[in-house]
């Protein structure tokens, strides 16, 4: 149903009036069938159709789907020649599916960006769920010569490709350790990045980023999303623009490693100097002030008793006794 549901949006996406007999000679099924694929689009994919006897199915607004024409008419010579955009309406995951396809020689630079995810998933075992056309869901994969133990650092690199990025658009917003991106204080995206090949090898690498454009609706934690800070972009545009500052960030990356990067992240860096608590899946958390990170991009917390460097754990401001 998914897949006509698709087609349906496609027609309604110019947010004008279409009968049901109309879309289904268009499409060449039942009006029954059309019926039920503007269901499955309201109770499925989040979305609101009005239905009006006599005139047909109207979105409230026109919907811009995601484009790999549009998406490519924003990027910059850099990023046109090193990525190849594929575009997918509904996978499990574009994580999921970039590995799998990394396993099987797909090339570097390959983008793969989602309309719908059915099984996203975020850091540490939680979902990433979004409404359709809330936002952007996508995943690159960097094939790197310098083996996994060089990509120390990767993580907030890809952070400041987004902040980069969005501060184009006039967007106000932070890094928080490791690599979340902040607006006004809460989590606007989140990046997830997997692994595979060996300590010295060659290591293939997915990047996946999750960014809120507009509400996401029920989601389980308090989010932020530009269309509410006032920021209005067009998930093409705003697409192409992170890709351009990825393919910067990481060529830079893989020649310099994150060195180079400190003092913009340090600059970037929300929660710097101030009380923080540090927790871990498992183990009692760490309450210190964040000084700042190292040169492999570890956290540096001076606590009690002195300064300590942390690969893993979850931030957050330490509340005021
Ligand atoms: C986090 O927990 O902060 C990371 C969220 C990462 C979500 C993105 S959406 C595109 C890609 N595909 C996934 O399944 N996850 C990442």
């Amino acid at each position: 149903m998914s897949d006509l549901a698709f087609a349906v949006l496609r027609t309604l996406a110019d947010g004008k009036f279409h009968s049901g007999e109309a879309m289904a000679q268009q499409l060449g099924c039942s009006r029954t069938l059309v019926w039920q694929a503007v269901h499955h689009l309201e109770s499925e994919f989040g979305l609101t159709v009005f239905s009006v006897r006599g005139q047909g199915y109207r979105l409230p607004q026109p919907f811009t789907l995601l484009d790999v024409a549009s998406i490519r008419a924003g990027l910059d010579e850099q990023a046109a020649s090193v990525f190849t955009l594929a575009l997918a309406e509904e996978i499990d995951s574009s994580n999921t599916q970039l590995m799998t396809r990394a396993a099987h020689g797909a090339p570097h630079g390959l983008v793969l960006a989602a309309e719908r995810q059915t099984a996203g998933r975020g850091r540490l075992g939680r979902r990433w769920q979004m409404r359709l056309g809330a936002g952007l869901t996508f995943s690159l994969l960097w094939r790197f010569e310098r083996g996994l133990s060089g990509l120390a650092g990767l993580s907030l690199v890809v952070g400041i490709a987004i902040v980069r990025a969005l501060r184009e658009f006039g967007a106000p917003v932070a890094l928080k350790w490791p690599n979340d991106v902040l607006l006004e204080g809460r989590k606007l995206a989140g990046i997830l990045i997997e692994l595979s090949g060996d300590a010295l090898g060659p290591a293939a690498v997915v990047v996946g980023i999750g960014l809120n454009v507009a509400n996401p609706g029920e989601v389980d934690q308090p989010v932020a999303n530009l269309a509410d800070a006032g920021i209005k972009v067009g998930r093409n545009a705003l697409l192409a623009a992170l890709l351009n500052q990825l393919a910067q960030v990481l060529q830079q990356f893989d020649r310099d490693g994150f060195a180079a990067f400190r003092d913009e992240w340090h600059q970037m860096a929300a929660y710097l100097q101030v009380p923080v608590r540090l927790s871990f899946s498992h183990g009692e958390p760490v309450d210190g002030v964040a000084v700042g990170v190292d040169d492999s991009g570890a956290l540096l917390v001076d606590t009690t008793s002195g300064r300590r460097i942390f690969h893993v754990g979850e931030v957050s401001l330490r509340p005021q006794a």
